[in-house]
């Protein structure tokens, strides 16, 4: 069985209809009438899609163009985005509804009623408050796949914070870096977490990044494993214990904010350098995910959503986290590894809780293709009305497998493109929409796409082009915290007055998108996010390494694999020992997820004549291809 990522997506290949059952119960815009109205009238459309949410106080103005592209949406309202996820319903039926159910990997579980949750939000809000956490601060959390993650994000929205989620497998140096950079004076972490029956030591890292970080007053500490973890006299203080005392009331107000007040920020890798923090909004972003997984998703009442994310990335953010609240919906969250303690783990959950929509990553279905059919086989997912896919382009191997053998050729398969910068799907079917193995239909409702040749025209049907959005939308990010210049040049300066999304892709000639890529350094790996400059920053932090570059290449279950190439420092010489060694150095500098597929010891590295590495070249050289246009080329 093959289930390799080639790209042999075919626009005039299979379409897939919906079943005329699953129209006749879908509860979702016509399409044609809904983007027709977005399209003669934006911000009408926006009014109305606001006001089926709740405002402390009404909007002025919906949009705000005067100064682009620093976009303003529904200015002059006031709200939370947390009034809208927990507040308003516990005055309604909805307090007993479940709001989370949990399972952690040994096989543990917690629930929460709407009223549960908002009364744990409401208690640590208190805390927060009593350690001097106020509005505008910012607080970096760094957790496992627990409740109190959700927990500590709402938290700190409800007074107004500005919460930084760092994935939990990040290590020391990027979460150093994330501390530094958002000047954060409050952590929250864990003494770890479980992942494939290990426990992952988050607390030494954490203290370990802190040795650097003299802005971090306070750290809270969840109690996760129970493994002995040191706590710094003073510093350190546990979440149990604060939640036990007076200071921990369950009365607490929810912070008004202004719509354009920031909500969080969450760092990504972009084009060159560090990762960068993109900022996003109480207001527009919350109007935002809501729209779209209301639209996409066809949330029902009764419905359990389970999105596989980690809260770490911005698909938790927006569709574990807060989209799932504002719409009033149960949604499923797993502590572990889908594949502990055996490859059927996810599928047994899907059917213990009866999950009805399961939203999940192409890499993660190839992965569990290769244990076979009989190990999803094993369980009824006839609950399953609806699956999704996020995070690289999925290929019509993994499409069929996943529609075939876990949606049992009933369920459609919405597959939603965006960023972390954009907030929201901006391409996305709903499940009424014909479906194309591969491609993410057409932009969402409001959203007008484009792609572009290098002078900035359109392409024609059939050819690729630079992918750019050339409207605004609601949860589009505002800026990149601390630094304007960046976020202005990095998506608005290529085509003035277009955002640059960084990906490549094609339209066929039903106006259906197919994303193929990054154009830029950025690498998705197994669906996450990282930039080569970031690799290759942590190699030559080795004291072996002189010079270092990393490129991705096609990989049958990660989509793109990391393969580097070192210029070694004199006196030290090429091993695989050191191979090994360079690999270990850079899963503790940057995470277990950068760690190098493929090491390769080099003499001289392409370059242009100002230096610059011609990553292009090393990719073309490492797949046979020819090496194009090198007449730039240093020698
Ligand atoms: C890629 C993840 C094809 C794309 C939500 C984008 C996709 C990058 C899809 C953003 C999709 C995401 N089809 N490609 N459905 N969804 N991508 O910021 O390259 O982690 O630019 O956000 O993922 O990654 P990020």
């Amino acid at each position: 069985m093959s289930i390799g990522t080639s790209d042999d997506r075919s626009p005039d290949g299979d379409v897939f209809h919906p079943t005329p059952d699953l129209v006749a119960r879908a509860n979702v815009p016509v399409w044609e009438a809904e983007a027709g109205h977005a399209r003669q009238d934006l911000t009408g459309y926006w009014a109305k899609r606001a006001q089926e949410l709740e405002w402390y106080h009404p909007w002025d103005q919906v949009l705000d163009e005067s100064n682009k592209p620093f976009y303003k949406w529904f200015v002059g309202g006031k709200v939370n985005i947390v009034h809208n996820c927990l507040d308003r319903y516990t005055k309604t039926w909805r307090r007993n509804k479940l709001a989370l159910i949990w399972e952690g990997e040994a096989g543990d579980h917690r629930t929460f009623s709407y009223h549960a949750l908002n009364r744990e939000v409401c208690k640590f809000a208190s805390v927060l408050k009593a350690l001097g956490t106020v509005k505008g601060d910012r607080v970096t959390i760094y957790l496992p796949r627990i409740p109190e993650l959700i927990i500590a994000m709402l938290a700190c929205a409800k007074i107004g914070a500005i919460h930084s989620v760092v994935y939990g497998g990040f290590s020391v140096e990027a979460l150093h870096g994330r501390i530094m950079d958002s000047h954060s004076k409050l952590a929250i972490t864990a003494d770890g977490g479980w992942l494939n029956g290990k426990i992952v030591r988050l607390k030494d890292m954490m203290d370990e990044a802190l040795q650097r970080s003299p802005t971090v007053e306070h750290v809270i500490v969840v109690k996760r494993t129970a493994q002995e973890v040191t706590m710094e006299p003073e510093r350190d203080l546990w979440y149990h214990d604060l939640m036990s005392l007076p200071i921990a009331s369950p009365k607490c107000e929810t912070e008004v904010m202004d719509a354009e007040d920031p909500l969080y920020i969450l760092y990504t890798s972009g084009t060159t350098g560090k990762p960068k923090a993109v900022l996003h909004t109480h207001g527009g972003y919350m109007v935002g995910i809501y729209a779209t997984l209301r639209d996409a998703f066809d949330l029902k009442e009764d419905d359990r959503w389970w999105c596989t994310a980690d809260p770490g990335w911005v698909t938790g953010h927006s569709y574990l986290v807060y989209g799932p609240l504002l719409n009033g919906a149960t949604s499923f969250f797993y502590e572990g590894a889908a594949t502990y303690p055996y490859p059927n783990r996810w599928w047994q959950m899907i059917e213990r809780y009866g999950i009805n929509i399961f939203y999940t990553a192409p890499t993660a279905i190839r992965g569990l293709m290769r244990f076979g059919e009989a190990w999803p086989n094993r369980h009824d997912l006839t609950s399953l009305r609806l699956l999704g896919s996020v995070g690289e382009p999925i290929n019509p191997e993994a499409w069929k497998w996943y529609h075939r053998v876990i949606g049992k050729g009933r369920a459609p398969i919405i597959d939603t493109w965006w960023q972390t910068e954009t907030g929201m799907f901006l391409i996305t079917p709903t499940p009424v929409v014909p479906l194309k193995p591969g491609s993410a239909t057409r932009p969402y409702f409001g959203v007008t796409a484009d792609i572009l040749n290098e002078e900035g025209q359109s392409v024609a049907d059939g050819e690729e082009g630079y992918l750019v959005i050339t409207s605004p939308w609601p949860a589009m990010l505002r800026t990149i915290y601390g630094d304007a210049d960046r976020y202005v040049k990095q998506y608005w300066s290529k085509y003035p007055g277009k955002y640059l999304t960084g990906d490549s892709a094609k339209r066929d000639k039903d106006g259906y998108y197919w994303v193929i890529g990054r154009v830029d350094d950025v690498i998705k790996v197994s669906g996450y996010r990282l930039g080569t400059a970031e690799i290759e920053s942590a190699l030559v932090s080795h004291p072996a390494v002189a010079e270092a570059a990393a490129i991705g290449l096609p990989h049958e279950v990660k989509g793109t694999a990391i393969h580097t190439f070192v210029i070694l420092r004199t006196g030290h010489n090429p091993s695989d020992a050191l191979k090994e060694e360079l690999r270990a150095h850079v899963g503790h500098e940057v995470g277990p997820i950068a760690k190098p597929e493929e090491i390769t010891f080099v003499d001289k590295l392409p370059k242009t004549r100002s230096g610059k590495i011609m990553r292009r070249v090393l990719k073309a050289r490492a797949q046979g291809l020819s090496e194009g246009d090198i007449t730039t080329l240093e020698d």
